[in-house]
């Protein structure tokens, strides 16, 4: 499951992710993948992988992290400046446009395929 997350900086990617963490019983730290680019965690049975890769510089640096290698069809993959690896990032199922309002946030929220419907569908 491919998840793109979009919006400005400071849209709340993050802290939507954060939100959702602790939805599924996560009760550790939920800190911004800026710099690592990867944050993985487990929760509810599942894993997840939080991808910020707004400072990804090229495919070199994606297949020399062995980034690749994490989709092996059972993560969950939440992502953060998917535009930064379009060439070379799996589709996304589903994707989530965030925009600030003057009080909140706005979010929409797509889906792409039959299993990212099934999962709006629940939503
Ligand atoms: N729904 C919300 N309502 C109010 N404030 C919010 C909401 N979501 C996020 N924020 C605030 O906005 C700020 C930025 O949020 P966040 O770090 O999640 O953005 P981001 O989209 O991940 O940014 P970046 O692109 O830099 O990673 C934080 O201070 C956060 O508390
Ligand atoms: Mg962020």
């Amino acid at each position: 499951m491919v998840v793109y997350l979009r919006g400005d900086l400071g849209a709340g990617k993050t802290t939507l992710v954060r939100g959702m963490l602790n939805a599924l019983g996560y009760t550790g730290r939920v800190k911004s993948p800026t710099y690592t680019l990867l944050e993985p965690y487990r929760a509810a049975g599942m894993d997840l992988r939080h991808f910020d890769l707004y400072r990804l510089h090229d495919e070199e640096e994606w297949e020399a992290a062995g980034f690749r290698d994490e989709f092996d069809g059972q993560n969950i993959f939440l992502i953060e400046w998917p535009d930064k690896a379009q060439d070379f990032l799996p589709r996304a199922d589903m994707e989530i446009m965030l925009e600030i309002l003057p009080q909140g946030r706005q979010a929409e929220i797509r889906a792409n395929t039959e299993m990212g419907k099934r999962c709006l569908e629940q939503l």
